[in-house]
């Protein structure tokens, strides 16, 4: 069984390919968390992975609450890895996962990461469209490469090198900013996509516009994926593109 969660899709297309060449059930994190659902139970699957982005440098928060939350069943010593899609570096997310598995009584075979193109777009901005092309056309050879070690079920191992941080708990990193410098412009039509997607269930609409309240985790879905460009963080994202990987097949895959 696969787990995924992604805000814009650079997880969800890895874990939709590896799902498919493993032969194994592909979960949403971001639905089961919005459903509630929590039970699940992989007998029948000879892998157990986690498919997930990196945020700080560690597992992104409704990741860690999805799985303190998971009640698995038929965890036997199958295949158990953790695959990061990342912008530059996981650091320390391979030791955070381990330590929330172990948790479940989950042993681990290790991580492998995968550098996409990176949509943490508050410092920085998105690359030209053709090095947009080589970052995805690299990371699918990428996905390849891991898809071949764990068909012969080898340990992962991490490539990217980036400087390690002091060990975080996820909820330590995911809050920092709050939701309160997530806002929209006049061009929200108030069409509701924002809401649907938020994996935290922190934005409602009120009015005819979202507003955002509690735990936001900072994915960054409703800014990404807002049809009309609407949703901005404070002054940090105005005139700056915006980025879904086109890779992802659709969501009709999430169900469980
Ligand atoms: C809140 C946040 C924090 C991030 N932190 C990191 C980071 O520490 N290191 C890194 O390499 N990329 C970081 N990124 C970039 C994402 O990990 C990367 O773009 C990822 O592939 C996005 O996956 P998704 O499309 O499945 O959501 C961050 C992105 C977000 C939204």
């Amino acid at each position: 069984m696969i787990f995924y969660f992604s805000a814009t899709g650079n997880s969800q297309s890895a874990a939709e390919q590896i799902a498919s060449a493993l032969d194994s059930k592909l979960i949403s994190i971001g639905l089961a968390l919005r459903d509630g659902h929590f039970d699940f139970d992989i007998s029948g699957d000879e892998y157990l992975g986690f498919v997930v982005p990196t945020f700080a440098y560690t597992l992104p928060a409704p990741v860690a609450m999805f799985i303190e939350k998971l009640n698995l069943t038929g965890w036997a010593g199958q295949h158990t890895f953790g695959v990061f899609t990342c912008g530059e570096g996981s650091g320390d997310e391979d030791a955070a996962l381990t330590v929330a598995l172990k948790n479940k009584g989950i042993g681990y075979n290790g991580s492998f990461d995968v550098v996409m193109p990176d949509n943490f777009i508050l410092w920085s901005n998105l690359p030209s469209e053709a090095a947009l092309n080589r970052r995805l056309s690299a990371a699918r050879n990428t996905v390849d490469t891991i898809i071949a070690k764990l068909k012969n079920k080898e340990n992962g191992r991490l490539t990217t090198k980036t400087p390690r941080m002091p060990f975080m708990p996820a909820e330590a990193v995911s809050t920092a900013a709050g939701t309160s410098k997530m806002r929209v412009t006049d061009k929200c039509v108030g069409c509701g996509t924002c809401a649907k997607l938020c994996p935290m269930g922190c934005i409602s609409i009120k009015d005819g516009a979202p507003v955002w309240e509690g735990s936001c985790s900072m994915c960054l879905a409703c800014l990404h994926h807002c049809p009309a460009g609407a949703v901005e963080y404070e002054n940090q994202t105005a005139g700056k593109k915006r980025y879904v990987n086109p890779d992802c097949k659709v969501q009709e895959t999430n169900k469980y």
